[in-house]
């Protein structure tokens, strides 16, 4: 069994993830691949507890500190139950937000530092990194307005807007130093955007068919 492909889908709530990440889906099982669709926080039994905890609206009084370790916790359990057992297995697993988000929002947004967050996750992530990020870059006041409209926002989503503002940047500064990271304008159409996507995805394999790992 060959080494499978770990993928990561970043941005700002709202971004249009979960719509990308049905038609990545799609895409990759048309290819022939054995896809595997998971989040975080969350993924696993014990993750979807915590994710629980983090995201439940009364929890106002949650230190930053303790955001990121829940976040870490929950991302631990995923790598152990889910992610390393894909990756043996040789599918492709595409994961709605990994170690990103914590350094956008808890190291940036939060101002715990990109250091910190990073420590905190090295224990977390187990040596696992994404093959491939894929960051959707829209406006995060235009993003919120759709998850809003929507009526699914949760407490991280009603924030203040100057929160968001602040995670965008830490997306956008972690996006220009790192050839990992993948950026789309997510402000289009749902399809052009996933055109942008599946060419993404064929210089992906098409460079892993040739044998380079960038
Ligand atoms: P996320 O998973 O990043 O929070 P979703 O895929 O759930 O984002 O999309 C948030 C909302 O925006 C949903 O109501 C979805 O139907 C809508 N949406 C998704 N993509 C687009 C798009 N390209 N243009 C306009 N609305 C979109
Ligand atoms: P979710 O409902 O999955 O949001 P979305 O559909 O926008 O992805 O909620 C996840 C929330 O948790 C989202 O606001 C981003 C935040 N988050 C962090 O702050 N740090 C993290 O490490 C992760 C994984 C998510």
């Amino acid at each position: 069994m060959g080494k499978g492909y770990f993928i990561s889908i970043e941005g700002s709530d709202g971004s249009g993830k979960s719509t990308q990440i049905k038609l990545m889906k799609e895409y990759f099982a048309s290819k022939g691949f054995e896809v595997v669709e998971s989040r975080e926080p969350g993924g696993t039994r014990i993750g979807e507890k915590v994710r629980n905890i983090i995201l439940d609206n009364e929890n106002v009084e949650m230190s930053p500190v303790t955001e990121a370790l829940l976040y870490a916790a929950s991302r631990a359990q995923h790598v152990t139950e889910v992610i390393r057992p894909c990756l043996k297995q040789g599918k492709v697993i595409i994961c709605d937000r990994y170690i990103d988000s914590s350094i956008a929002y808890q190291g940036v947004g939060r101002g715990l530092g990109i250091d910190v967050v990073s420590k905190i996750n090295s224990v977390a992530i187990q040596g696992i990194m994404p093959d491939l990020t894929v960051f959707f870059d829209i406006d995060p006041e235009v993003a919120l307005n759709r998850k809003i409209e929507d009526g699914k926002a949760d407490r991280l989503e009603l924030e203040k807007l100057e929160f968001h503002k602040k995670v965008y940047k830490g997306y956008k500064q972690i996006a220009s130093t790192n050839s990992r990271i993948k950026i789309i304008d997510a402000s289009r159409s749902v399809m052009e955007i996933h055109k942008d996507v599946v060419n993404i995805i064929d210089e992906f394999l098409l460079k892993r068919s040739n044998g380079q790992s960038k």
